[in-house]
């Protein structure tokens, strides 16, 4: 990364800015914002969330007119962040009782809940269908089955969503993260069979489907096959099989805000794709799930370089943070900008304290100067790094807010060293 890269990078975040090669965040220096607190610290942006949610909203809106975003919870369900969304007017999207119960206590509606996930619990589906839930997604015809006992012995009608896997071109399905043969989603053909399955049944209605198949997604053109092969789904149900589709949703996977626009990706387009491909829009809810859409560029990691080396020929240099908060999932791309530009350095790559190969925060080696106690920046950390985070020998560093009027508050603290200490000898408690 060259510096008018990086320079570039902060233009795709509005409220980073240089000023005299000083990073600033939402005017705030980051050494005014590690003043008071230890590093590695997470600091979550909420006007960033809720700029990245009004975006989808407001521009899907001109060519969707029912439209419906939920917030998939997995990518990070720290409470202040389930408090934003809720405060927002998002609907929620869990897959286990954990996050039942977080929905829950963030006072989510069963009207606005979505639950995915291939194999639920018959507690999971009691509870949820005791509670009036809308949106629940099935891939199999033994959950299904499941389903229907439930809301028979409640003398329901229960509205399910059977969420399928497309059948797109060789091309297409090979880029895809969810595959054919993955464990998510049913074929085309099963899919049909669920549908007629729930239409026979006296406590079941089938009302739509659901898709979800990538995460990361930047592109138009894979809109316009997904969207072709829906509408034809769609059809096929309704003019075939008699089944009214109510509801669509296309589920999540889109690249997080600022990655959308440094690809050109707009939302505006994304409507219009769907509203030309998508028969009767009007007469259907479209539905969207995106996690780390919403919350990956919406925080930001401070940490502190610890060490420096070179060895065959590479620089290095290490910082308080390591793998076992920012995860190295496939589709994560952390990126790290110096707190202050002392000009240009030599490359070098950058790894977290564990003793571990895999703890490399980034494939990219920087090129600006990097000396040991330095402060940098990692971006697009708020996506499956906290829910997925690991003590893995360290604490799990604290969580804080930078709020409106540039006063930061702790929304969650480090794990204390001491408790690790303690449950590692819990069964010795006497
Ligand atoms: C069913 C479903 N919907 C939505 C999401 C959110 O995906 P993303 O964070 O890529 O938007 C996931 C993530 O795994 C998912 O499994």
């Amino acid at each position: 990364m060259t510096k008018s890269n990086f320079f570039n990078i902060v233009n795709f975040f509005p409220y980073l800015k240089y000023r005299e090669n000083i990073l600033e965040v939402k005017e705030k220096t980051v050494n005014e914002i590690i003043q008071e607190y230890p590093t590695p610290l997470f600091l979550f942006i909420p006007d960033r969330f809720e700029q990245n949610y009004k975006e989808i909203k407001t521009n899907l809106n001109k060519f969707v007119p029912n439209l419906f975003v939920t917030y998939a919870m997995k990518a990070n369900y720290l409470g202040r962040v389930l408090r934003q969304t809720k405060q927002l007017g998002l609907g929620i999207e869990i897959m286990s009782f954990f996050e039942i119960l977080l929905a829950e206590k963030a006072g989510f509606s069963y009207d606005n809940f979505v639950f995915n996930g291939p194999a639920k619990t018959a507690a999971e589906l009691e509870h949820t269908i005791q509670r009036g839930i809308k949106y629940l997604n099935v891939d199999s015809l033994n959950e299904l089955k499941l389903i229907e006992e439930i809301a028979k012995k409640k003398n329901i009608q229960q509205s399910i969503t059977v969420r399928i896997h497309p059948q797109l071109s060789e091309n297409t399905e090979r880029r895809l993260l969810i595959k054919k043969n993955s464990k998510l989603g049913i074929d085309y053909s099963r899919g049909i069979k669920l549908f007629e399955y729930a239409k026979r049944s006296t406590n079941l209605n089938p009302t739509g489907v659901h898709i979800h198949v990538g995460t990361n997604i930047v592109s138009h053109d894979f809109y316009d096959e997904l969207l072709v092969f829906v509408n034809d789904y769609i059809n096929d149900l309704e003019n075939r099989k008699g089944i009214q589709i109510q509801e669509i949703n296309l589920g999540g996977g889109l690249a997080s805000k600022s990655k959308l626009d440094e690809n050109g990706f707009s939302f505006e387009k994304l409507g219009k794709q769907i509203n030309t491909n998508i028969d009767n829009i009007k007469d259907k809810m479209v539905i969207f799930e995106p996690g780390r859409y919403l919350v990956e560029d919406s925080f930001i990691a401070i940490t502190r370089v610890l060490r420096s080396k070179k060895s065959w020929g590479r620089k290095w240099a290490f910082v308080d943070i390591g793998a076992n908060s920012l995860i190295p999932m496939r589709y994560s791309e952390y990126r790290i900008i110096p707190s202050h530009y002392k000009g240009k350095g030599q490359y070098c790559n950058i790894g977290g304290p564990l003793c571990l190969p895999v703890d490399v925060i980034t494939s990219e080696a920087v090129d600006f100067e990097i000396e040991e106690e330095d402060l940098l920046v990692v971006l697009n950390c708020g996506a499956y790094t906290l829910s997925m985070s690991e003590q893995f020998g360290y604490p799990r560093p604290a969580v804080y807010e930078l709020e409106n009027d540039g006063v930061i508050k702790l929304l969650k603290p480090s794990d204390d060293i001491d408790q690790m200490v303690k449950d590692s000898f819990w069964s010795e408690k006497t």
